[in-house]
């Protein structure tokens, strides 16, 4: 009977005791472990690896997507002007048309007046550059043209012939 009083006690003690004991173990061994093995190293090393290779994923990614915004426009090209480079033209038709509507700016031969000399156009311009020049009128005082297909061929057959 004089035991026990003196047993409990000390058994709670040693039980609370080795709780803290395996607590600061445990706490200390598993850090030990996830610093000091090779795999842990391994594993870490391996997160460092995907998080850069997802970092080399989203920048390829957002190059793609900023050049295709930019040719957007190249993508979807104008009805007008995949028709008039699918048509054949001829560059006589071209140069009365060019009498009747561009000479008055860019001379009587293209050589140049008010617009700048035209034999070079070809060379310096795409032919689907040339086609918005005419029908956009987005330089003034260079004006829009409602031009047809068939008309905006030969006129660009013209301008390819002053290069020649
Ligand atoms: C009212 C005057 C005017 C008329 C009419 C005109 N142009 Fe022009 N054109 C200009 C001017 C000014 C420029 C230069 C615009 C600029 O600042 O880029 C130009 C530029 C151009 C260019 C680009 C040349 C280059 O080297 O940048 C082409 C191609 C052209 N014109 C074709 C034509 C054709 C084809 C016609 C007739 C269907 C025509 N233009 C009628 C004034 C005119």
């Amino acid at each position: 009977m004089g035991t026990s009083p003196r047993t409990i006690p000390h058994s709670r003690g040693s039980i609370i005791g080795s709780h803290f004991y395996d607590y600061h173990y445990q706490f200390f061994h598993v850090k030990e472990v996830l610093v000091n093995t090779p795999s842990s190293k391994a594993l870490i090393n391996k997160d460092q690896k995907i998080s850069s290779w997802r970092i080399f994923l989203l920048s390829t990614a957002t190059v793609v997507l900023l050049i295709l915004f930019w040719r957007i426009g190249d993508l979807k090209q104008d009805p007008f002007i995949t028709e008039t480079l699918s048509i054949k033209g001829e560059a006589l038709s071209g140069s009365k048309l060019f009498k009747i509507n561009c000479v008055g700016c860019h001379g009587i031969s293209a050589q140049g007046f008010v617009g700048p000399d035209l034999h070079e156009a070809t060379q310096e311009m795409s032919d689907k550059k040339i086609i918005n020049q005419v029908i956009r009128g987005l330089t003034p005082p260079m004006p829009s043209f409602e031009i047809e297909p068939q008309s905006m061929a030969d006129l660009l057959a013209y301008m390819h012939s002053l290069n020649q």
